[in-house]
């Protein structure tokens, strides 16, 4: 049985070790709360994100701290930099400084399982952010979007540009695709992955999708941290080793930032002319630079997911916690991290092309002027 410390005596300790690791991992930080013992018994809420090499984490976190700091908390937002160590070592010095809550967006869903302990025996609660941590009880909550129908909006989204299933003049034509996955430590991977071919494997059994490449496991798509420089260089590859005679027509893509590269290698190989047109590729987050390549017609697709309202069922959740109440909750089933199944709230994502972007502006999610 875990022997659970009292956070006064943990503190100190754990402190000590740490106070150094903290100037030595680099961290971005907001908030200034600087370690001080008295802190321990302060209101401040740690937000661990992976990257600022994503807009969207930007914005979960700002999103975050500036409702955390009107509900009347304070906050302390670091970004790992996609570095699991320095994730670690951020949350180390987060239960050092005897916070109340930790809202994590793991970089690595299985890394923080020591880490998490930690912060169990110091009486820190935890939201998992967006992506759930795997193989630790302590985790509390998990807030996310229903990530299996993200996938299920991307694939449905290239069933229907091709008309797959269609009875019309397509109905025969047989068309080439390409698939992409997220990152192997993502738990979100695997849901994405699930929902999309929940829709395409039927075509990609009758042989209307033909994936050249043949390569069409998991394992074989996934892009290591989501790195669309990693994406690129994957989609050079297939097009030089599988497309020299024929086009490729979809390119299945979980994530904006892969898009992007994937549109980079597909320009290189001469597609994005009149004569030589892009093929379809999905995408998601409604990243920026995504949108305004959509609006220029070369991204085809966008899954919306609203970061405001993320970052508001986060903050309903840790306030409901740290006051006493039970959080607002509507999955209770689905989310097994191998320890518990985490009670879960999961939004709703929609689907961006260039015939609705005007809904980012109507939500007000980006002003008219950023997309012009
Ligand atoms: C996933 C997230 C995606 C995308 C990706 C890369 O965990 O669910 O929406 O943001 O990370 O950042």
């Amino acid at each position: 049985m875990r022997v659970r410390m009292s956070r006064r005596t943990a503190i100190p300790v754990v402190a000590m070790v740490l106070a150094g690791s903290l100037a030595a991992c680099g961290q971005e930080a907001k908030g200034g709360s600087r370690y001080h013992p008295d802190s321990a018994k302060d209101n401040t809420i740690g937000i661990a994100m992976p990257t600022k090499s994503s807009e969207r984490w930007i914005l979960d976190g700002e999103n975050m701290a500036g409702q955390f700091e009107k509900a009347g908390y304070k906050t302390d937002l670091q970004y790992g930099d996609n570095k699991v160590e320095n994730q670690v070592a951020q949350l180390e010095n987060m239960i050092a400084k005897g916070y109340r809550l930790l809202v994590i967006a793991a970089i690595d869903g299985r890394a923080l399982t020591d880490v998490l302990g930690r912060a169990h025996d110091a009486g820190i609660r935890v939201i998992s952010y967006d992506r759930l941590i795997l193989g630790t009880p302590y985790v509390d909550y998990y807030a996310s979007f229903d990530n299996e129908r993200c996938g299920r909006v991307e694939g449905q989204y290239i069933v229907d540009k091709l008309r797959l299933g269609k009875p019309d003049k397509n109905a025969e034509k047989k068309y080439n695709i390409e698939l992409f996955a997220g990152s192997p430590d993502d738990n979100n991977t695997k849901y994405f992955w699930n929902g999309s071919m929940k829709v395409l494997k039927p075509y990609l059994d009758s042989g209307q999708l033909v994936v050249r490449s043949r390569q069409t496991r998991l394992n074989q798509t996934e892009i290591l941290r989501w790195d669309g420089g990693t994406a690129q260089k994957r989609m050079d590859d297939l097009l030089t080793k599988n497309y020299g005679e024929q086009d490729v027509d979809a390119v299945l893509s979980p994530y904006d930032g892969l898009s992007i590269g994937i549109l980079s290698a597909l320009k290189s190989a001469g597609y994005g002319t009149k004569g030589h047109p892009l093929p379809i590729v999905t995408g998601s987050d409604a990243e920026l630079a995504s949108v305004k390549s959509i609006i220029r017609g070369e991204q085809t697709q966008t899954v919306f997911k609203d970061t405001r309202k993320l970052a508001k069922v986060a903050v309903q959740m840790g306030n409901a916690m740290l006051t006493g109440k039970k959080p607002e909750v509507n999955n209770t089933t689905d989310y097994d991290n191998g320890k518990r199944v985490v009670p879960a709230y999961l939004l709703t994502p929609g689907s961006v092309d260039r015939s609705n972007t005007d809904l980012l502006v109507r939500t007000g999610y980006f002003k008219k002027g950023q997309l012009s």
